[in-house]
């Protein structure tokens, strides 16, 4: 214990630990530990990070724990974040992080998954893949309020493994909160697949395809159009067979219309699990930054996608809507503000136009 005793000065600036993050320490301490001394009526540093972990010091630390006298610095809240996004598990019985908190640590940690699983597809990682889902759909399924909370920890930089996890959220959020259609669990725990690994084939194509500055040509178009049946020959195989995951990825770009692609399927033949992908998918790319533009309003982008009724499920579109404007203050005060809405309109119409 080198550090000063005075280094930390308010409870503000403390986190409480409780002895489920405590369980999943192991050998040495992924952040340092702090204690409230009784006698100087204060927060004193007691084990610095990366300190090793003995049995004996792990019971101490429990003990602590129970007396509620143990403590992290906020300071390290990100090391602490990060630590935990490797063992997402420990989100489902914790308590003492809020929910915000909990949502970006979830971000974190299935980004993570995801980006290992697109760079090597093979089955440990999809395993590992699929163990952080069935985590992260239990968490929402015991409260779905939670979803607001994930709907507002998207991360809208221009990277693909971000994409996957932002439309794993919005696509998970539309589906709890579809009135058309009864969630069910197991149905649910596919669905998440299907919406992360929707782009896998994406990873094959040229990096300077990807990030190109500017406007694709026709001949870009189509080459990228290709990730769809790239991504059917590795979902083959890896002997990936479930429906509904198949259905996210071989369907995410079909239009109700029959306009989209790969094979210009119509509504008839697309399900509820595809569409959802298809309007998550859409409205994430809408909403994050590309090489060539800005991230795009996310009011803006529902609105867009509720005036392509002809391509989009438009219950599906209108839950979206409600979503955004009843958990973000901010979308809500956008769409209340009636010149804001004709200017979104406007700029809509245009988008849809082009
Ligand atoms: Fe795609
Ligand atoms: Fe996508």
């Amino acid at each position: 214990m080198s550090e000063t005793m005075h280094e930390f000065e308010s409870a503000e600036q403390f986190l409480q630990i409780s002895n489920n993050i405590i369980s999943t320490f192991k050998g040495r301490l992924p952040v340092s530990l702090c204690i409230y001394s009784n006698e100087m009526n204060r927060v004193e540093p007691y084990l610095k990070k990366e300190t090793r972990l003995t049995p004996k010091k792990i019971e101490r630390i429990n003990n602590l724990c129970d007396e509620g006298n143990l403590f992290v610095p906020k300071k390290e809240y990100e090391m602490l974040a990060e630590h935990l996004s490797k063992n997402l598990g420990t989100m489902l019985t914790e308590h003492h992080l809020d929910e915000e908190d909990a949502a970006r640590i979830f971000h974190d940690g299935l980004k993570t998954c995801v980006s290992s699983f697109y760079t090597n597809p093979v089955q440990e990682n999809i395993e590992s893949l699929k163990t952080n889902l069935a985590i992260f759909c239990e968490y929402l399924w015991v409260d779905r309020q939670r979803s607001s909370f994930f709907f507002n920890a998207l991360d809208r930089s221009n990277c693909i493994f971000a994409h996957a996890v932002n439309t794993l959220f919005t696509g998970s959020a539309l589906y709890l909160s579809s009135q058309t259609h009864t969630s069910d669990k197991l149905e649910m725990n596919d669905l998440t697949l299907g919406l992360a690994i929707h782009d896998i084939g994406m990873t094959q194509l040229p990096a300077a395809l990807k990030n190109k500055q500017g406007p694709l040509i026709y001949k870009e178009k189509m080459r990228i159009q290709e990730h769809v049946d790239i991504s059917e020959k590795m979902l083959n195989r890896m002997e990936i067979t479930n429906e509904t995951v198949i259905s996210c990825v071989l369907d995410h770009h079909e239009r109700l219309n029959g306009q989209g692609y790969p094979k210009g399927k119509k509504a008839d033949r697309l399900s509820f699990e595809a569409r959802i992908c298809a309007v998550a998918d859409a409205f994430c790319a809408m909403i994050s930054s590309r090489s060539y533009r800005k991230p795009i309003n996310p009011v803006l982008a529902a609105i867009v996608l509720s005036k392509s009724s002809e391509q989009y499920d438009q219950s599906i579109v209108n839950t979206l809507l409600k979503f955004i404007v009843s958990h973000n203050r901010e979308m809500k005060q956008i769409l209340a503000d009636k010149k804001k809405l004709a200017q979104l309109n406007a700029m809509a119409d245009n988008m849809c136009r082009q």
